[in-house]
């Protein structure tokens, strides 16, 4: 099972925001459906996003572009897949790239009946491994004050 995937296309006019560069919407579309492709990936399920959490944008990106979408697996729970991903942008006529955005997405594995479900266990192989999952843990630890903090908008 691919750990990793990328996804790269041209930054279309449509995406437009205000001011002219790519709409912040577009970024966060783009993110969940990396995010999505990486995790049906690797479980090999239909997945839902759990959490979105930490975006930051760095740059802008302008329209014409090229975009690449990073996602990869740093972190698998019981039947959630913590998943980093990566927004690059860079002149077509230039091989230099910048990165645009970087944030970490959760997805849950689910079966036919929205019941998260076991997701096979990725074990890091290298100290790069080891050092992305060790990020993801603690990011875990400091959502807890997030989570808590927020916990009372969670109730339905
Ligand atoms: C995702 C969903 C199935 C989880 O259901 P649940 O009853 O909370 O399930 P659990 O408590 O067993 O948690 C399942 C996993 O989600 C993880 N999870 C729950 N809340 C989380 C959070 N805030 N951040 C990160 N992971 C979280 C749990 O840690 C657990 O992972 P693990 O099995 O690896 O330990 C349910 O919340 C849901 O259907 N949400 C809507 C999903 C959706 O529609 N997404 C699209 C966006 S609109």
């Amino acid at each position: 099972m691919e750990r990793a995937i990328t996804l790269r296309f041209l930054a279309e006019p449509g995406e437009v925001n205000f001011g002219g560069k790519v709409h912040g919407g577009a970024v966060m579309r783009w993110i969940d459906q990396a995010g999505y492709s990486c995790a049906v990936n690797w479980s090999q399920r239909y997945c839902v996003t759990v959490y979105v959490g930490g975006i930051r944008f760095l740059k802008p990106i302008q329209i014409g572009q090229l975009v690449e979408v990073e996602a990869r697996v740093i972190y698998t729970g019981t039947t959630s897949m913590h998943i980093a991903v990566d927004v690059w942008a860079r002149e077509l006529s230039q091989s230099a790239r910048q990165r645009t955005t970087h944030c970490i997405i959760v997805f849950v594995a689910v079966d036919e009946a929205g019941k998260p479900v076991p997701v096979q266990a990725w074990e890091p192989q290298t100290e790069e491994d080891r050092s992305q999952r060790d990020y993801a843990q603690r990011l875990m630890q400091l959502r807890e004050g997030i989570e808590k903090e927020m916990s009372r908008f969670h109730s339905t």
